[in-house]
This record gives C-alpha cells, structure tokens and sequence, in this order.
C-alpha cells in the first residue's frame, strides 16, 4: 500500500540502487549521470534524449568507460507498433590499418591501438532520429558537469589510483589530466576544463565539432606523436549507422539484441534457443544441474561466433544462426552427465596452446520508450592516452579485431578470418544491450560490461527474470556463470556453496574458476500494472533514478 501510495506521487527509491515508478526509469554506474537522465525525463525528454545525455554526462563522471573517444550501440525499443532500431556507431579501423598490423603482439597503452571514434556521430545519429528536445539541451549538462566538477565516488576514487599508481600509464596528459598530488579519495571534485571546452563544441556544431576543426585537429596531433595511425580524414569519413536488430524468441518473449558488428545479439539468441529446448528452472540457478546446462549452450554459441561473425560489411553472415532448427543441430550431442571438450566443437579450426572494461545503461520514459546502450574505451581508461588539450580518453579498441591471424588458442585468442584487421572495417564486439518485449511492449531493459562475459551475464539476468520469474533487483544480484568456449573452464561468481557446486561440476569434466563478472544495470516493467523497477548493479557503483 506504501509503495501504491507513494508511486502516486511519483517515483519510490528503495535505496539509490533501486527505484520503482510509474514515470520514467534510468539506470547508470555513475549516479551524477543517473541523475543527469531523470532530468532531462522531468524536462519533457524522451527515452533517446535522456539516453544521449547520459551517454555525454558518462563521457565525464564516468572516464574509465563512459566516452566521446570510444564507441558502442544503442538500441531504441519505441514500443507500439514502431519497429526497435540499433545505431550502431563502433569505432572502425583507420585506413592504414593492416590485417598483421598486431600480428607480434599489440601495446595496450598505445595510441596505435585506438580505433576511429564513432560516439559523438553515434548519439547525434539516434538524437536526429528519434530525440524531441534540442541537442544543446542534452549535451549541456555534461559542459557543466566538466567545468564545475563533480564529487568522485569511492569507486572511482579507486579505479583513478588504480590507473594512476601503474607504470605503463605514461601519457603525460593522462596524467596531467586525471593526476594529483595525492590520493583520490571520495568526494574529492574532478574537474576537466578541456574536456568541457571540447563539449561545448559539440553542443553548438553537432558532431561537426568533433570530427571536423579544431578538435579533430588536435586528435590528430596527438595520434600522430603518439604513434597511431588516425587521420584527419579517418575522422571526417567516419559514419554511424541505422540497423535492424538481432530479433528472436524466448519462452514467448521477445528478445531484441544488437546485430553484428557485435556478436551480442546472435550470441544471446543461440544460447536461448539451445536453452529453450530444456526445462531450466527444474532445478535451481546455481544449481550443478542448470549450470552445466546453460555453460554447454554457452560454450557452443561462442565456437559458432568465433566461425562466423565480425563486421556483416565485410563478410557474409550466415542467416540460419538464430534458428530454433540451428539450435536444435548444435544441442543434439548435449550430454547431461559430462562435458564436452571444447576442442572437440570445431574440429575445421587448428587450436594452438596456449580487459574487459566498458559501461552499460538503461532508460524507460513515461510513454514506454526504451533504450539499452552499452558503450566503452574497451579496456579500463582505453589506451590511457588523453589528446592534449581537448581532455578525452582515446579507446584501444582495435584489440577486438583477431589481432593473430589464423592462430586461435586454448587460452581464448581468436585468430579466424571474419573479424581479422581490414581498412574502415569494424572490430567484432560482445556488446549486448537488450530488451525482451511482448505484445508490443518492453519488459526487460538490461546490458553489461565485461567483454565476452557481457552475453552471459545478460544471458543470467535474461533467464532468471523469464525461466525463475525473479524481480529486478534479484534478476541482477544472481551469481553469474562464463563460459566461452575457449579457455575450456568455466568462471563462476563467488557464491555460498561455492566449493561444492565446483566439486559437483568438477566431477562432470569441468573446470572451474572464480571470476566476477560486470554490472547489469536493469529495468523491468510489469506488464499488468506498467509499474518500472530499476536495479543498479551493486558489484560497482550505480544508481537507479525515477520521475
Ligand atoms: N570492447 C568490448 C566489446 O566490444 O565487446
């Protein structure tokens, strides 16, 4: 009755990382983005406009993730009988760009790393489309939020010494940028003047102000003394773009994931189908039963992603992948008593012996619009280079391309030919937001960071809301499981009964490995009452803000 009356009135913060409403919902890692969101929603912003101001807000308060150097996709789930739609603005290979360019090994923390910058293209692309308020509107508050500074969190005081106290952290404008002579510690204000001046350019000239004039120029300069290989007219090509999604079925839902170049969607769809074909809450999550299950499914959708995908304007994706009939042929050999060795799966491909950063966010609006955008640098602060005086974060994206041609190993190298380096190509990504709909109406908005492990821990939050009928909050908190064909083992979150579940696992051919796996930042709408709760990770920061 309290939580009626109180949704009356208009939003119900549980605590900040849970919220329920009858308004709109974000959900963010970074609670002064999160609040930025409910803003521009409280201000007769849609979905996308809250969406893309966000995104510019996390480009500040978020830096080890949230980008204007980087890229990612957006998909936009309008509702009624308006089709989903994905922007896809992932970065691209500069036009120097060889197919062997890593082939002796890549440097991490190296501007030759960075790929073509697709965000700011990315975010006007979806605000065009679908955005209602001005686009200074929407950008401004992360001017603000840049000039004036903002409190950082413990955890990002953290993440800030973290990267700082590492040696291979040597651009001196990273350090001049993030540095201080102290410690961070929380509540300590971060300011970043450069990189407000560099917004403030995009506010008034669209993404204009970034690949073209000034800013563009000193990206530039900076790939060019850092050893990159971008361009000016790198910059000035690049284009994001519309796409369809990856769309299939699940148990009746609708489920709606972003098409290649990511692997999410796809990934996500082969595993549910597979899954679909058992009875997975017959036994509890977490259970040996249903986690040798669905890591047999996962460790058979992987080997079919490494065969096949990468970026579809290069190479032909088969189209039979997401079929119940594909899931059926790849399900056959399933064995509830015993694993099957991974190397045993694709034969075809020769197995030698042998970071995962990026931030995930969510809106709902008060019409029902929704909108699931993973965005990132790849690794934590990308390749730690800051381009001088325009204040952001370069990605080292290019390291999503099989860097190794032709060598895949047991360790998780991929070196198979649909994702190998090619000029203007778009490097393979796990980025996997999602949204599962029915009748016309989106009921699960989730995604996640953390590189191949992005698809399973949708996959967790996904199965556990639809087979088991959790509520947000615990749909989220769920232990996770990883399983991506090669390395053959399985990563389980930390967990009561930990060794015994590993003993049971074990004992059906498994290997076993503790790992945590990203934050899942997650809307549920209930389709009876319309009523949104939002559940922000706990695993990282995060908060869950309402109308
Ligand atoms: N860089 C992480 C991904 O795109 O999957």
């Amino acid at each position: 009755m309290q939580l009626l009356l109180a949704l009356a009135a208009g939003s119900a913060p549980a605590d900040s990382h849970t919220v329920t409403s009858k308004g709109g919902v974000v959900v963010s890692v970074s609670p002064p983005a999160t609040d930025v969101g409910v803003d521009i929603l409280k201000r007769g912003g849609n979905a996308v406009d809250a969406a893309v101001a966000v995104g510019f807000a996390e480009a500040v308060t978020w830096p080890e993730a949230g980008n204007i150097g980087g890229g990612g996709f957006m998909l936009v789930y309008p509702g009624g009988d308006k089709e989903p739609v994905v922007f896809d603005y992932r970065e691209t290979a500069p036009a120097a760009a060889t197919k062997d360019m890593f082939a002796g090994g890549a440097n991490f923390q190296s501007a030759k790393t960075a790929g073509v910058p697709g965000t700011v293209r990315g975010f006007e692309l979806a605000h065009k489309r679908l955005g209602k308020l001005p686009w200074k509107d929407v950008v401004t508050p992360a001017v603000t939020l840049a000039a004036d500074g903002f409190p950082v969190s413990d955890g990002l005081a953290k993440r800030l010494n973290g990267v700082l106290d590492d040696k291979k952290t040597t651009n001196a404008e990273f350090r001049r940028v993030f540095g201080k002579a102290d410690k961070w510690k929380a509540g300590d204000v971060l300011k970043q003047p450069d990189l407000s001046k560099t917004l403030t350019a995009i506010a008034e000239n669209g993404s204009a102000g970034f690949y073209t004039g000034d800013v563009a120029a000193k990206i530039a300069a900076e790939v060019t003394a850092s050893g990159g290989l971008i361009t000016p007219d790198d910059l000035k090509k690049y284009a994001a773009k519309e796409r369809k999604p990856v769309v299939g079925t699940y148990r009746g839902f609708d489920v709606i994931g972003p098409p290649p170049p990511s692997s999410g969607g796809i990934t996500l769809l082969m595993t549910l189908n597979m899954l679909e074909r058992h009875e997975v809450k017959k036994h509890p999550w977490g259970s040996p039963e249903t986690t040798h299950l669905v890591a047999e499914a996962m460790r058979r959708a992987f080997c079919e992603r490494a065969k096949h995908l990468g970026d579809p304007d290069f190479v032909k994706i088969p189209d039979h992948l997401t079929t119940k009939e594909h899931a059926k042929k790849l399900f056959a050999d399933f064995d509830p008593t015993k694993a099957t060795p991974s190397a045993k799966l694709a034969p075809e491909i020769e197995v030698k012996d042998g970071g995962t950063d990026t931030t995930h966010y969510g809106v709902v609006d008060k019409d029902g619009m929704a909108v699931s955008n993973t965005y990132t640098l790849e690794n934590a602060f990308g390749c730690r280079v800051v381009v001088r005086g325009a204040g952001f974060i370069l990605n080292n994206e290019m390291t999503d391309f099989n860097t190794r041609p032709g060598v895949t190993t047991t360790a998780g190298g991929i070196g198979t030919d649909p994702n190998l380096i090619a000029p203007g190509k778009r490097m393979l990504s796990s980025m996997c937001p999602t949204i599962v709909a029915k009748d016309g109406k989106a009921v699960l908005v989730t995604g996640s960071p953390g590189g191949r492990t992005i698809i399973n821990t949708v996959l967790g939050i996904v199965v556990n809301t639809v087979d088991y009928g959790a509520d947000a909050r615990s749909a989220v908190d769920a232990p996770r499981l990883h399983m991506q064909w090669f390395p053959d083992k399985i990563t389980l979150e930390d967990r009561p009964g930990f060794e015994e579940l590993k003993k049971a696992l074990t004992a059906k051919g498994h290997t076993i490995a503790k790992a945590k796996q990203g934050d899942g930042h997650t809307i549920h709408i209930d389709p009876k009452t319309g009523v949104r709760t939002g559940a922000a990770d706990k695993r990282l920061d995060g908060k869950a803000g309402g109308e």
